[in-house]
């Protein structure tokens, strides 16, 4: 009898899913949605101003951070993805690339800019964030499919508003040296020193339609007098990123009914070192650039192109052992175990030379990012 009573609830609860209101008629129980596991890269495949997301087949207005496998290049799609003969990353299955701007100190003095050191890589956070509405609906996490693709973020943005849910994805954590209490995260370059480094996190939207892969029409209907060349202003125009979007609490809460499952929720966070100018830092500036030139910290953004065994990634999403109980150590899950690939063997994995010639290292004169990119007002 009380077997039966459960049938109906949960039937009952089958049919009324989409509607994001109220757990009380749904027995299942409330998902812990703490499970995840951290893939961590070593160090970038390549630094280079290069796109296939946004600018496929052509130099990107601006240079990149870029982390995994080494098929990456001016057009990628799936089945390119998979000749990749290496990857900094620390699952060999895993040919996908993450990648992000690249961080500029900015001499306002001798009109100079220098790239700051990226330390430790990259930390990729698959988060399994799935609540009572998905589990009542009798849905699962979904790994990334074949040819997917997405991005994060505004490359265009300069202002925060904090009504908008999406401009909470960026993160800026002030890390300070050891005896000093942490601060709140910032949500834009922060205007002070950070004597342990500056620590930037970015989160993807984690709700799909279920179809899109992220598509790319080169036939920019946005504007008329667009030149497949120009890379002036609104690059990321032509690239369609409407199949995700974020759940209501950005990586919590319930997604809108037409992107209705769960994907893993990434989130990027990535170091660099930008205490090592703090004798060259003017009190009261700041002075830090993204090689996009955004100086105020709002135009971070951040691509991810599915590499993944889709078979494999889906595996590891479904094993316990890949989840909660671990801390996201990568190390304890299960379905890895065979693919690892340990710190220092991502450490001593050959880059790729760059594809788009131009300075990107050391002091840049000229007043001018790689790209003939000029900081925006
Ligand atoms: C990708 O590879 C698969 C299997 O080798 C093949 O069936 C498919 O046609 C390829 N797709 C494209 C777009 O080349
Ligand atoms: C991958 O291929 C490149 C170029 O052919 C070669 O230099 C490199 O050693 C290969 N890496 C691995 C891990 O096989
Ligand atoms: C400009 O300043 C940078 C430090 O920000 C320094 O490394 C560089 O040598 C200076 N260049 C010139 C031309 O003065
Ligand atoms: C902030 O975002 C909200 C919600 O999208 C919008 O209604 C509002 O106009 C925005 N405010 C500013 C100053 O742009
Ligand atoms: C993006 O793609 C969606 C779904 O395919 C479509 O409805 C929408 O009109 C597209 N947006 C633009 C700006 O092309
Ligand atoms: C940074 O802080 C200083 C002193 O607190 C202030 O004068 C300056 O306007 C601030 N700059 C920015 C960009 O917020
Ligand atoms: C991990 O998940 C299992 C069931 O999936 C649950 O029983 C356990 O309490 C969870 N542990 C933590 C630490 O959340
Ligand atoms: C992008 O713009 C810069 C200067 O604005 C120019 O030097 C560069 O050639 C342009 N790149 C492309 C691909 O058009």
């Amino acid at each position: 009898m009380i077997l039966l009573t459960s049938l109906v609830v949960w039937l009952t609860c089958l049919f009324t899913a989409t509607s994001a209101q109220q757990p009380t008629d749904c027995i299942k129980p409330q998902p812990t949605s703490q499970a995840f596991f951290v893939m961590g890269c070593g160090k970038p495949i390549t630094v280079d101003r290069l796109d296939p997301i946004v600018s496929p087949g052509r130099p990107s207005q601006h240079l990149h951070t870029v982390m995994g496998g080494s098929a990456f290049d001016f057009d990628l799609d799936y089945n390119k993805t998979q000749t990749s003969n290496r990857t900094t990353c620390s699952v060999s299955k895993d040919l996908s690339n993450y990648w992000v701007p690249t961080v500029y100190f900015h001499d306002k003095k001798n009109h100079t800019f220098t790239a700051v050191e990226q330390v430790g890589g990259i930390n990729v956070y698959y988060q399994e964030r799935m609540d009572w509405t998905d589990y009542c609906a009798g849905q699962e996490l979904l790994a990334f499919p074949k040819g997917f693709k997405m991005i994060a973020g505004d490359t265009t943005r300069r202002a925060f508003n904090s009504s908008r849910v999406e401009d909470g994805a960026v993160e800026f954590i002030c890390l300070l040296t050891n005896n000093e209490p942490g601060l709140p995260p910032f949500s834009g370059f922060p205007n002070r020193t950070c004597d342990g480094g500056l620590q930037i996190r970015i989160r993807f939207p984690s709700c799909w339609d279920g179809v899109g892969l992220g598509t790319f029409s080169s036939s920019s209907s946005s504007s008329p007098n667009s030149n497949s060349n120009s890379n002036s202003t609104g690059t990321a125009s032509a690239y369609n990123n409407t199949h995700v979007t974020y759940p209501s609490r950005l990586d919590t809460g319930t997604c809108p009914p037409t992107h209705r499952y769960r994907i893993p929720a990434l989130l990027y966070e990535m170091t660099w070192a930008v205490d090592a100018f703090n004798h060259l830092r003017t009190p009261g500036d700041q002075p830090f650039v993204f090689s996009n030139g955004d100086k105020t910290g709002y135009g971070y953004h951040a691509d991810f192109f599915n590499g993944w065994d889709v078979d494999l990634l889906q595996k590891a999403i479904r094993d316990p052992s890949c989840g909660n109980e671990t801390g996201g150590r990568i190390e304890r899950c299960g379905s890895f175990r065979e693919f690892l690939q340990s710190n220092e063997v991502q450490n001593q994995i050959e880059g790729l030379e760059q594809k788009v010639e131009g300075e990107w290292k050391g002091v840049l004169e000229g007043g001018e990012l790689p790209g003939g990119v000029r900081v925006g007002e």
